[in-house]
């Protein structure tokens, strides 16, 4: 299997890499910090997506931490017209983005908006049908059935054939990992894969998951991108397969038998390795640790 990634180029003209026609992303200076259940924290490396439209209105999906250059780079492309968080997990600059663009309408991922009340959105995206305002140029696909835990919208931009993932499928450089973190991203499967954490709350919804994935394969992108990974994007329509093939081979349907003896494994996994890893970690680490760290910093 040979696949082509195309890296990030080191010193870009602008805050914006081009990826194809109108399509580029935005590269975060910074990692995120961020704890998935039973891990360590990790640094995220992250990034956005800028779609123009036809009518040189900009879409934004995950956007990121803006500042004044990065602003006059986007400004000198279009206007930001929508605003869209793919999941509910990548929804943090929304706000600092609408205080920016005031006119540009915020779209919310499934279960999003109860979340973030601060926010107002103009709509929430739960159907496979785009909204009027890109339909025909932008497709999208709802991954999972509502389950309150995890859903994830995948964007397909039709002028480039780019399909566009946030956190379905993750790939980091191990270098930049402490061993032990290397030993725990690899048993969570993110290297060129979905994560194992998002595979086990989609544990009851496969049936939509299967229709999802038919959906995209259907797309035929030319390339992929993924919010965290340290190369740019897949290119290639069957290096695209391929990797839909590795990243999603969770999703391979198996004999009802086996996925029912496979079911039972997971959430065995989920409620006696993982939520108690968690909760260890989580009160040791994020709440005993802190405390005790606290008077010997003051000395
Ligand atoms: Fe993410």
């Amino acid at each position: 299997m040979v696949q082509s990634f195309r890296p990030v180029p080191e010193r870009p003209e602008s805050g914006l890499v081009p990826v194809a026609s109108n399509i580029w992303t935005i590269e975060a200076k910074e990692s995120l910090c961020f704890r998935p259940p039973a891990q360590p924290r990790y640094p995220y490396t992250h990034r956005a997506v800028v779609i123009r439209l036809d009518d040189g209105s900009l879409f934004v999906i995950s956007p990121i931490q803006l500042n004044l250059d990065l602003r006059a780079d986007i400004d000198r492309l279009g206007t930001v017209k929508y605003l869209v968080s793919p999941n509910n997990l990548h929804h943090l600059h929304l706000g600092d983005w609408s205080q920016v663009y005031p006119d540009a309408k915020l779209y919310a991922s499934p279960r999003l908006a109860p979340k973030r009340k601060d926010l107002t959105f103009y709509t929430t995206l739960s159907t496979d049908k785009p909204e009027p305002e890109w339909d025909g140029q932008i497709d999208q696909c709802i991954f999972g059935s509502g389950n309150g835990w995890f859903d994830e919208i995948v964007f397909f931009h039709r002028e480039s054939r780019t399909i566009v993932f946030t956190d379905l499928i993750m790939d980091f450089d191990p270098s930049t990992f402490s061993s032990i973190s290397r030993v725990t991203t690899r048993w969570n499967q993110m290297y060129q894969h979905t994560p194992r954490g998002v595979q086990l709350v989609h544990m009851f919804d496969r049936i939509s998951l299967h229709d999802s994935l038919k959906i995209i394969r259907a797309w035929e992108p030319d390339r992929a991108i993924v919010a965290h990974s340290p190369w740019l994007c897949v290119e290639g329509k069957e290096r695209v397969g391929d990797f839909f093939n590795k990243a999603f081979d969770w999703l391979t349907p198996k004999p009802a038998i086996i996925e029912t003896v496979m079911g039972i494994g997971r959430l065995s996994t989920l409620l006696f390795l993982i939520l108690p890893i968690h909760a260890f970690i989580v009160l040791t680490a994020d709440i005993l640790y802190p405390k005790l760290r606290k008077p010997s910093q003051g000395q």
